[in-house]
């Protein structure tokens, strides 16, 4: 598009907001709870390698392309394909990931803040068992008023933010919001290594299990590239908005490695902070959502100071909620002020209205709602939510752009290698081609059947 556009003024506020984007809750939560459940350092080393493979290369063409098109989804394909072609279709289908994604997300979200004033309010009882941590939690799930409230509250916040635009709002409030994320995992993995239970914890976090992957070798081999791509927001602009307003400087491939190591780090972090705490005070972890807000509810109320390290551990998971959800809210807004011309202000305001209807429907699925079994028995409509957006938008939309940069008629792979390599940094080369035209397509194709291929046997086998 030709219009002014606002460059990040700093490369630190860059890749902050891009490793805000993608540190989340797939980061803080997802990522410990599948990596005890599918076998420990076997599943990292599956993680690292769909990372490389897909991961990273993925990163680099959702860069390239809001870089070189300085749009966000809403216009990038026009601008970088050629005359005649239909490329651009796929935008639409793409651009509501941001939406759909959203409105489960915000839940989530919603849910970390009500612990985190919980603890800070010191409301959570000392030495709370299982089933009392279960009702709470539960109780919360049936009080839509209450979820609703605490839903608004991360929700307002990150609008208000991203209303002030990219450089007065996103650089100037995701950079520190990112690193008191990093102090606050610093010291929780500091005081983690000191607690009774590490070794015991780290033993169920990393060590190779490989009886937990023999029955299940194939679901785990998807979990790990599901994983891959959510954890690092690719398939549907949320990253590519971000090289859209990143400057000319360095190369992609230096950013894209820095972004996926950062996350990395936080992820694995996290689960150091999570599992010794359970061991210390004999407390099995949970999988689900039950890890973070039925184990660790429990886990905080048995520790000395329980109120202070509880609402540190949930402030630490809204900020790194609130990070993405700034992000995505921006790719949502930047896409409708260039697709509808509207102002930022419009556009904050409609999309705001248009967030806080459509969360309802994954909130209200847990009361009103929970006759609704999208994706079998026992099933809610934030499961259909995350399944539609994490199983299939995400990978579906990050073969299409990897297809796109490799196409003739779409950005050619000329051009996409071109773009990388402005700047200061590592080269990428166009033998590289080959790979991603036939061999990173293929690995998303088929670990994609696969994964249908389980949910039909789950549903009907
Ligand atoms: N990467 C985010 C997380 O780990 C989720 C996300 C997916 C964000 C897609 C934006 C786009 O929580």
């Amino acid at each position: 598009m030709a219009q002014a556009r606002e460059i990040f003024k700093t490369r630190l506020g860059f890749l902050l907001i891009a490793a805000g984007c993608a540190v989340g809750i797939g980061n803080v939560w997802r990522f410990p709870f599948i990596v005890g459940q599918y076998g420990g350092l076997y599943f990292v080393l599956m993680y690292l390698f769909f990372l490389l493979a897909l991961g990273i290369p993925l990163l680099t063409v959702e860069l390239a392309i809001g870089r070189a098109s300085r749009a966000s989804m809403a216009y990038c394909y026009e601008e970088l394909e050629q005359k005649g072609s239909r490329w651009h279709i796929n935008k639409w289908w793409q651009f509501s990931g941001n939406y759909f994604l959203m409105a489960f997300y915000v839940v989530v979200a919603g849910w970390m803040l009500y612990y985190f004033l919980s603890f800070a309010f010191g409301d959570i009882p000392q030495d709370i068992t299982r089933d009392a941590a279960g009702a709470d939690f539960g109780a919360l799930l049936g009080d839509p008023v209450l979820m609703y409230t605490c839903v608004l509250a991360t929700v307002i916040f990150s609008f208000a933010i991203v209303a002030l635009g990219v450089i007065r709002g996103l650089e100037r409030y995701t950079k520190p919001l990112m690193i008191v994320l990093i102090v606050l995992l610093a010291f929780m993995a500091c005081r983690s290594v000191t607690l009774d239970g590490f070794a015991d914890g780290m033993k169920f976090y990393l060590a190779p299990d490989f009886s937990k992957l023999e029955n299940n070798f194939g679901e785990a081999v998807w979990a790990a590239m599901g994983q891959a791509f959510f954890t690092l927001s690719v398939g549907f602009g949320a990253i590519a908005i971000f090289g859209s307003y990143m400057s000319e400087k360095h190369k992609i491939l230096n950013e894209a490695i820095f972004i996926a190591t950062f996350d990395t780090i936080i992820a694995f972090l996290s689960g150091v902070v999570i599992f010794p705490a359970c061991f210390t005070y004999g407390i099995e972890p949970d999988a689900g959502p039950n890890l973070l807000f039925i184990t660790m509810t429990v886990v905080f109320s048995h520790m000395s100071f329980g109120n202070f390290w509880g609402a540190l551990f949930f402030l630490f998971m809204v900020i790194a909620a609130v990070s993405t959800m700034i992000a995505v809210f921006e790719s949502s807004i930047a896409g409708c002020m260039e697709l509808l011309k509207w102002g930022r202000k419009k556009a904050v305001i409609i999309n705001f209205f248009f967030i806080i209807l459509i969360c309802l429907i994954p909130l209200l699925g847990f009361n009103v709602l929970s006759w609704v079994q999208p994706l079998g028995e026992g099933s809610c409509t934030l499961d259909f939510f995350d399944f539609l957006v994490s199983n299939n938008i995400m990978p579906i939309g990050s073969m299409v752009l990897v297809l796109f940069v490799c196409a003739k008629n779409g950005m050619t792979f000329k051009r996409y290698i071109d773009e990388c390599n402005v700047g200061k940094g590592f080269n990428m080369s166009y033998k590289l081609y080959g790979y991603y035209k036939y061999i990173l397509t293929l690995i998303v194709a088929v670990v994609l059947a696969v994964g249908y291929y389980q949910i039909y046997m789950k549903l009907f086998g």
